[in-house]
């Protein structure tokens, strides 16, 4: 299979990969680049299991192949604690129980982060569907739309 160096910004450092452009974002975070804090569930678009940033959109990078990734910024869960502390987001899961087994849970936080991004005042229905592409086999969602709920109102404090 025919390679290519495809360069991108992740996590704020530029890297450097020389795979096939056909590539997903996915298979070279955790199989070539070994962050496998995105999680791959169905390798087919329909879980949101490996949703990351790109350009600061939430985009599943299952879906996501190397060629569209050449020059942009991609953020995983591993780029969002600061210093050793957890973000806004990330602690907001944690306080109020939305992880259970927490297979699911990188991806919910990186679709959390694009939303609070582009909108810093959800409503419920907003963040209804902006979770939309996510699923999680534990929860039943409860919790996770509380933990959205709080990371909007510590970010906003
Ligand atoms: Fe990408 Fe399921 S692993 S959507």
């Amino acid at each position: 299979m025919r390679r290519r160096v495809v360069r991108f910004i992740l996590n704020g450092e530029e890297v450097e990969v020389y795979v096939p452009p056909a590539f997903t974002l996915l298979e070279v975070l955790r199989d070539v680049l070994h962050l496998t804090g995105t999680k791959d569930g169905c390798s087919d678009g329909d879980c949101g299991a490996c949703t990351v940033l790109l350009d600061g959109k939430a985009v599943h990078s299952c879906l996501t192949i190397m060629a569209q990734v050449e020059g942009r910024e991609v953020t995983t869960v591993e780029g969002l604690a600061g210093d050793g502390e957890p973000d806004v987001v990330q602690k907001a899961y944690v306080e109020t129980g939305a992880i259970q087994c927490g297979y699911c849970i990188p991806g919910f936080i990186m679709a959390t982060k694009a939303l609070l991004t582009a909108n810093p005042s959800p409503s419920e229905d907003d963040i209804l569907e902006a979770l939309r592409g996510n699923l999680c086999r534990c929860t039943g969602y409860v919790k996770i739309v509380e933990a959205v709920k709080k990371a909007v109102e510590e970010a906003g404090r």
